[in-house]
C-alpha cells in the first residue's frame, strides 16, 4: 500500500493530507451514505449515516462518522458492510417516525436523499411508532416555504446560510426531542428574515422542507434525480 492510502471495503483510496474519510473516498468516486455532508461546506457531523468501522494500524476497531474523521495511511475502514447497512438503516427509521414524511404527497418526493438513502438501505417500513408531533408550516415568505414537519436538522441550511450566504437566516433551537430548526427574524418568520431563493441555503436541503413556492411536478414523477438512478449509483452521490 502506498503512503497517503487507506482502504474502504477492501478498495484501496487516495487522500490529500487533511481530507476526511469521506471527501478522499468522494472524490475517488465510492458512496458512504450521508444526509448532512455536503463537499461545498464544513463538517456537521449531525446525522451519523455515514458512520464507518475503522481498523487502524494496530489492529483496533472504532466506529465514527466518516465526514468528521480524518483519513489516515493503512486505516482499513468498512462502509457498506450489513452490520452497517443495518445501523443506518435504524437510523433512517427513527428519522422517518420522529418527523412527518409523507412521501406520496412530498413535491421533493425522487429528489429527495432521505427518500433515497432509506431505498438505497432496502427500508421497507418504519418499525417504530410514528410520532406525529405537531409542526409549524411557514409560508410568510414571496417565494420559498419552510415545512418544518419535514425538517431532519441536518444543519445545511444553517451552514449554507452562514458559509456561504453570510446571513445566519437559520440555526438549531432547543435539545433533544425539542430540538427544532429557527430561523433568523424578531418574529420567527422566514418571511421577515434576510432569506432569499438566490441563497445557497435555498437550495441546499436534502428533504422537502425548504422548496420553492408555485412550483409543482415541472419535472414529472418518474423522471426526477432519483427515478433516474439510486443514490450509490449517481456521480455525486447525493
Ligand atoms: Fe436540514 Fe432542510 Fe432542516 Fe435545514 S430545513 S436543517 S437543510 S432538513
Ligand atoms: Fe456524516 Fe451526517 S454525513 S454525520
Amino acid at each position: 500500500m502506498t503512503a497517503n492510502t487507506f482502504t474502504l471495503d477492501g478498495s484501496e483510496v487516495g487522500f490529500e493530507p487533511g481530507d476526511t474519510l469521506m471527501q478522499a473516498a468522494q472524490r475517488a468516486g465510492h458512496y458512504v451514505p450521508h444526509l448532512c455532508w455536503h463537499e461545498k461546506l464544513g463538517q456537521s457531523g449531525a446525522c451519523r449515516l455515514c458512520t464507518v468501522a475503522i481498523t487502524d494500524t494496530r489492529g483496533h476497531t472504532r466506529k465514527a462518522a466518516a465526514c468528521t474523521t480524518r483519513a489516515e495511511p493503512g486505516l482499513a475502514v468498512a462502509n457498506r458492510t450489513p452490520a452497517q447497512d443495518a445501523d443506518r438503516r435504524l437510523l433512517l427509521q427513527m428519522l422517518f417516525v420522529e418527523g412527518n414524511h409523507f412521501c406520496p404527497s412530498c413535491e421533493k418526493s425522487g429528489n429527495c436523499l432521505l427518500q433515497a438513502t432509506a431505498y438505497e438501505m432496502d427500508m421497507h417500513g418504519p418499525q417504530f411508532e410514528e410520532f406525529y408531533p405537531h409542526r409549524p408550516v411557514d409560508a410568510s415568505h414571496p417565494t420559498m416555504w419552510l415545512d418544518l414537519n419535514r425538517c431532519i436538522l441536518c444543519k445545511l441550511c444553517v451552514r449554507a446560510s452562514h458559509e456561504i450566504d453570510g446571513k445566519d437566516v437559520f440555526a438549531i433551537g432547543g435539545h433533544g426531542i425539542g430540538s427544532h430548526l429557527i430561523v433568523n427574524a424578531p418574529s420567527g418568520r422566514l418571511g421577515d428574515s434576510a432569506f432569499s431563493e438566490t441563497d445557497f441555503a435555498a437550495s441546499v436541503c436534502p428533504v422537502g422542507a425548504i422548496l420553492p413556492k408555485r412550483r409543482g411536478f415541472v419535472i414529472p414523477i418518474g423522471e426526477r434525480r432519483f427515478d433516474k438512478a439510486p443514490v450509490s449509483e449517481e456521480p455525486e452521490h447525493g
